[in-house]
């Protein structure tokens, strides 16, 4: 039996199969490779020292999921394969909406046609939308503020419906937090496409000189220090929570929720002092405006996790800030070319 990982070049679904196969799965991946390099497929391969199968090709080729499907002794599907651009889906929406929920349904249908049920699904915490009160809890409210947002929060609804009328599939959302940092090992980590957007790569990339400064957007926000507050959560302990949920889909659990978050909030203040402290490295940054639709505040209550998976974040954000400097410094370009 094995385990179909969507996604699995990428940054998250990478560090996942790692700790995959060191759990004892067989995995078979899918990527069609948009947003990642065969390299990373290959350094799993090296660092774990198992061989698996890797199919490069779209959620969205039926012909091609059924084939994988009949050809693999599947029991369930982790499904990471998205975009995952905020900025981009507003301008690009339909490729968006088309990438992610039509290739999720395409999934879905295939997954039905050739009778496997178990699911573990990549949402994100930008489900809850600017939400007011924290930590945010399962059942906090929802409401997406962007396409990209949006899709997370169709597919969810899917996966419900699509248990309310065959109540024998199980599946797992798995919320996830503001993930970072690398393997310790510094042979994968995250490999983003030109500039980064997100915080944590853009000061490695300060860091290692391929950008000048860190441009921090905001510090008038209700918050100590002005700077807005995030969940960071290691890549290896999100990695750890894939393995729990897998566990977790044997007992039958229907459709669950998990946040797999730390708990903690830190400011992109924080962040910055965390940073060099873990490596000695200084930041240099200069303060901007707001980037337009971020919200002040954002942590998880993990606790449902904790109690129901076992699982919990073991790494803080001086191990997320020395694993990414591990990562960036062996490989300034990424996975290069
Ligand atoms: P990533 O871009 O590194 O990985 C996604 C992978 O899916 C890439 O390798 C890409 O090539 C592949 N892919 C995309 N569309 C595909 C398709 N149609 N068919 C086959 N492969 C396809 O992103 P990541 O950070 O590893 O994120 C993984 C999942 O987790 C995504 O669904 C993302 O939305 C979700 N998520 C990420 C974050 C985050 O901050 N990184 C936060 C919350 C949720
Ligand atoms: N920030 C800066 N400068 C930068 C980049 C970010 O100051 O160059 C700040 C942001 O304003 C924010 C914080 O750093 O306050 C974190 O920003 P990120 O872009 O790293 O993360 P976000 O919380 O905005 O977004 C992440 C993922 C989204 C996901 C969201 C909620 O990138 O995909 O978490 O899960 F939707």
């Amino acid at each position: 039996m094995a385990v179909l990982v969507t996604g699995g070049a990428g940054y998250i679904g990478s560090h996942t199969c790692v700790q995959l196969l060191e759990a004892g799965y067989d995995i078979v991946v899918i990527d069609n490779l948009s947003n990642s390099k065969m390299e990373a497929v290959r350094r799993v391969k090296e660092l774990t020292g198992k061989d698996f199968a890797f199919i490069k090709g779209d959620i969205r080729d039926s012909a091609l999921l059924d084939e994988i499907f009949r050809k693999y002794d599947i029991e369930s599907v982790v499904h990471f394969a998205g975009l995952k651009a905020v900025g981009e889906s507003v301008s690009v929406p339909l490729r968006y909406y088309h990438n992610n929920v039509t290739g999720s349904i395409m999934l879905f249908e295939s997954m039905q046609r050739n009778g496997v049920k178990n699911i573990v699904f990549s949402s994100s915490a930008t489900v809850y939308g600017m939400a007011e009160k924290m930590p945010l809890r399962e059942d906090s409210p929802l409401g997406a503020v962007n396409p990209y947002g949006r899709t997370k929060l169709m597919i969810e609804d899917i996966l419900r419906d699509i248990y309310v009328s065959d109540n024998s599939w199980n599946i797992i959302l798995l919320r996830y937090f503001n993930p970072v940092g690398a393997h310790p090992s510094g042979r994968i980590g995250e490999d983003p496409n030109g500039i980064p957007n997100n915080l944590m790569p853009y000061i490695s990339q300060v860091a290692v000189g391929k950008l000048k400064e860190l441009s921090v957007f905001g510090n008038d926000y209700p918050t100590p220090d002005g700077t807005c507050i995030r969940d960071y959560i290691h890549v290896m302990d999100l990695a750890d929570g894939h393995v729990k949920a897998l566990e977790k889909l044997r007992e039958d659990p229907g459709v669950v929720v998990y946040n797999l978050g730390t708990g903690k909030g830190s400011s992109v203040m924080e962040m910055i002092a965390a940073f060099a402290e873990a490596t000695g490295i200084k930041i240099p940054y200069r303060i901007t405006g707001r980037r337009p639709g971020d919200a002040p505040v954002s942590y998880a209550d993990p606790s449902k996790a904790e109690k129901e998976l076992g699982w919990k974040a073991k790494r803080d954000i001086i191990d997320m800030c020395r694993d990414l400097w591990t990562w960036q410094s062996q490989n300034p370009d990424g996975y290069g070319d």
